[in-house]
């Protein structure tokens, strides 16, 4: 199997994507390290057992992304347990919410802002060290490359109605992913985000809750289609795999083609 003895540290590890491409790691060998936010703690349990049957080698840590100190903990626990090499890290948390731009609330724009791009910026400078870190400890010319792959969405490409705090902080993810691959490509990680038109998980069911909207949405996709989470959980897995060596600061869209018009 392709990810044998390595870990996937899975930010938003228990939301629709984090469950599709924890699976999906999962299914070539990869060990999973899934972060949850404090306030996801009562369903981390049943999730978990839902998605992978209760397999005792998923291990869940809790983690608000937008705390530095939260984030370090978690990061240390994961250094402390040392299940396997720390390779791969996939930022798959996320918010959103609808508003007039000119109406948005502070605390809205700021919430956009911690968990969609700060939140990334402190998981991603955890794990460099860690792997870093780790890759020093190991001595081997054999260890495998860092991967990390954000989450970003087409919203990043395009001004979506309303979601104004929400396209920026996308905007923002994809800017971050080039420079993590441009200062981390040397040192053995490469980075590339992966930017999804509409996914019916719980974000896109807020993001999309409006029918009208939605039908006139899917009737400017030139497929028609929302994305499937497993659809995204595909790209990130092959973006994780040795044969991607070389694809490094890129964003693939998986949009149903909504942007090219
Ligand atoms: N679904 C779409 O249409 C779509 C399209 C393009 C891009 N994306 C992006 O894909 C990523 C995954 O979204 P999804 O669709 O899988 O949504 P989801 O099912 O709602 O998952 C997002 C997860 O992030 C968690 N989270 C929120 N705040 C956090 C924090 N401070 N610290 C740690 N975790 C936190 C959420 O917890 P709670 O559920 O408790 O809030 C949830 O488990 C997001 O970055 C999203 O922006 C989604």
């Amino acid at each position: 199997m392709a990810l044998t003895s390595r870990l996937a540290v899975i930010a938003g590890g228990i939301g629709g994507i984090g469950c599709a491409t924890g699976k999906a790691l999962r299914s070539q060998g990869a060990a999973l390290a899934l972060l949850y936010a404090p306030f996801e703690a009562q369903k981390v349990k049943a999730t978990i057992s839902e998605v992978y049957g209760g397999a005792k080698s998923i291990n869940s840590y809790e983690c608000d992304i937008t705390s530095p100190n939260s984030v370090s903990s978690a990061f240390a626990a994961i250094a402390k347990h040392n299940v396997a090499f720390p390779s791969i890290l996939v930022n798959a948390a996320g918010y959103v919410s609808l508003n007039a731009l000119e109406e948005s609330p502070p605390d809205e724009i700021l919430s956009h802002y911690m968990i969609n791009l700060f939140g990334p910026t402190l998981t991603g400078q955890a794990f460099a060290r860690m792997f870093m870190r780790a890759k020093q400890e190991a001595k081997a010319d054999s260890v495998p490359g860092g991967r990390i792959v954000n989450i970003a969405s087409q919203a990043a490409h395009v001004a979506l109605h309303h979601h104004g705090a929400y396209c920026a902080s996308k905007a923002g993810l994809v800017g971050l992913t080039k420079c993590m691959a441009s200062e981390w490509g040397p040192k053995g990680i490469t980075a590339n985000s992966v930017s999804p038109g509409p996914v019916w998980t719980e974000l896109g069911k807020k993001a999309w809750a409006d029918r009208k909207a939605r039908e006139a949405y899917q009737a400017a996709v030139p497929t028609g289609n929302f994305a499937e989470p497993g659809e995204v959980a595909r790209i990130v897995l092959f973006l994780c795999q040795d044969q991607a060596l070389n694809i490094n600061g890129t964003d693939i869209t998986l949009d149903g083609g909504y942007t090219v018009r």
